[in-house]
């Protein structure tokens, strides 16, 4: 045990917390606040970054050159008196001072409580949790899901009614950032805040993005409540970017990415490429794949032309890329787990733009990969899983939909779920009916809700069955929006189909 005096004479400045002595070479550095992320039976990733400066003109958030040491450490309690595991890190410019300290050694299946120091200043406090044992048996998982937050659009405050579920771990299904400059691509209903400059390209741009947007209160909050499990859609790089983008930009954007999110070693990038896919493990209760779908997709986007697009089912065709696949239907193979969720981007089922006799296949999604998506499907029927269930971003708003394995066969049978979250903020306040959208329901009979309006999805996963709460909050014009339960569905164990509860 080491008591919490420790801590606080721990650097090279020992001093009073919140008092910096003269010789102090820069201000409270911990503006971007702490975050937790992939949790493990044994231990989690702790991050910050020491930015007293966030928004400065050349990215490096107004710190000296100089390397720092940051110390962390983790207790047992919310103020930190009983701590069990200590550390330090040194934070240095060529990674913008940012701090990743994979931390190990925990007991399973608790929470935790985290913060660092950086010579006489202390950090706020986050909370962290350590997974059940793995192959054990776990009551349940919550888990809170959420997606594209444009800071232009709206207030966070759908992160703050996150952080107020106190969940296990939080999934973040990207668009965590806009690329777009300031007044760009303008919310309907108009903006209720500005970005800083032009669109991000550089990566002193994408540093001062991804900083602007954690000077957020409700992100912060989010951020130390619970474990993320980020991943990346396209607005972290720019809007459905591809391949044939820049390898410059690419790795500017995924470097900042990297900088600012609680991620493991294993996802620090190389250049134009970060690997993202992984897998989390919550006992034998669940399994998570985490996708990217963004990254590897063998033919770009096309234009708006669809004629001249390459055909959906044409096998040569993937989203995931080969050796993505081969992991995930491995994983599958492997899985023991009672729930197998698959986190990813773009929308998974068969959804066509508009009711009528012209099928309209949207190329960004995985209608525009077919052969890609019955390959994975397939995969997991071979692999015997027991229960899938995939998790979806990028439409700004909520859906749920029934999979099935041909969705042109009435008496094909289901398969799985797709629950699709919508958008933090992005689109403004948004509708009770979409008449458009809302036709879709009648079109295909498989999905069976949608709403657009802001929030989260919360997923209560338990052994006999998946609670799924579609959670809106009415307003982000102005803050301050109480979270409303819009929908409630379940799936029970072996039984696929949705049951509408709520
Ligand atoms: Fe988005």
């Amino acid at each position: 045990m080491i008591d919490r005096r420790s801590f606080l004479v721990m650097g090279l400045i020992a001093g009073v917390p919140g008092v910096p002595p003269l010789s102090a070479p820069y201000g409270e550095p911990f503006t971007l606040g702490v975050a937790s992320g992939d949790p493990a039976p044994d231990g989690f990733v702790l991050w910050t970054r020491l930015a007293p400066a966030p928004l400065a003109e050349d990215g490096y958030g107004g710190m000296p050159a100089a390397p720092v040491p940051v110390y962390w450490e983790v207790a047992t309690d919310p103020a930190c008196a009983r701590v069990v595991r200590r550390g330090s890190e040194n934070a240095v410019r060529e990674w913008a001072h940012a701090v990743h300290a994979e931390v190990g050694g925990l007991e399973p299946g608790r929470d935790y409580w985290y913060r660092f120091k950086a010579g006489p200043y202390i950090s706020p406090t986050g909370r962290a949790v350590t997974a059940p044992p793995a192959g054990a048996p776990a009551a349940s998982l919550t888990l809170a899901v959420t997606s594209c937050a444009n800071y232009q659009h709206g207030h966070f405050t759908a992160y703050t009614r996150v952080a107020e579920e106190r969940p296990h771990m939080v999934l973040h299904l990207g668009d965590y950032i806009y690329e777009h400059g300031k007044g760009q691509a303008p919310c309907p209903g108009g903006n209720v805040r500005d970005h800083e400059g032009g669109e991000a390209t550089s990566l002193a741009d994408y540093r001062r993005r991804h900083a602007l947007y954690k000077t957020d209160p409700d992100l912060r909050a989010a951020h130390a409540a619970a474990p993320w499990v980020p991943i990346m859609d396209d607005h972290e790089v720019r809007n459905n970017w591809t391949s044939r983008l820049p390898a410059a930009r690419r790795a500017a954007a995924f470097r900042a990415y990297y900088e600012h999110m609680p991620l493991r070693r294993a996802s620090i990038p190389k250049g134009a490429a970060i690997h993202l896919f992984r897998r989390l493990h919550w006992g034998s209760l669940a399994t998570l794949h985490l996708l990217d779908t963004r990254q590897y997709r063998d033919r770009p986007l096309c234009g708006s032309g669809f004629a001249e697009c390459p055909k959906a089912d044409d096998p040569g065709r993937t989203i995931t890329g080969k050796a993505q696949e081969r992991w995930l239907l491995e994983g599958f193979r492997e899985s023991r787990a009672r729930w197998d969720i698959i986190g990813q981007q773009v929308f998974f089922g068969q959804r066509t733009k508009y009711p009528g006799p012209e099928r309209v296949v949207r190329q960004d999604a995985w209608d525009g990969y077919t052969a890609s998506r019955t390959r994975v499907t397939r995969g997991w029927l071979e692999a015997g899983t027991r229960n899938a269930i995939v998790l979806t971003g990028d439409v700004h708003s909520h859906w749920a939909g029934d999979l099935a394995l041909d969705y042109d066969d009435e008496d094909s049978p289901l398969i799985g779920t797709e629950l699709a979250v919508t958008s933090v903020s992005s689109g403004g306040n948004g509708h009770d009916h979409d008449r458009a959208r809302d036709a879709l329901l009648d079109t295909n009979p498989h999905l069976r809700f949608h709403l657009r309006r802001r929030g989260y999805l919360l997923l209560k996963v338990e052994p006999a069955e998946v609670r799924a709460e579609f959670k809106i909050v009415k307003y982000v014009n102005t803050p301050g929006a109480p979270a409303l339960l819009a929908a409630g569905f379940t799936v029970a164990d072996r039984i696929p189909g949705l049951v509408r509860q709520a």
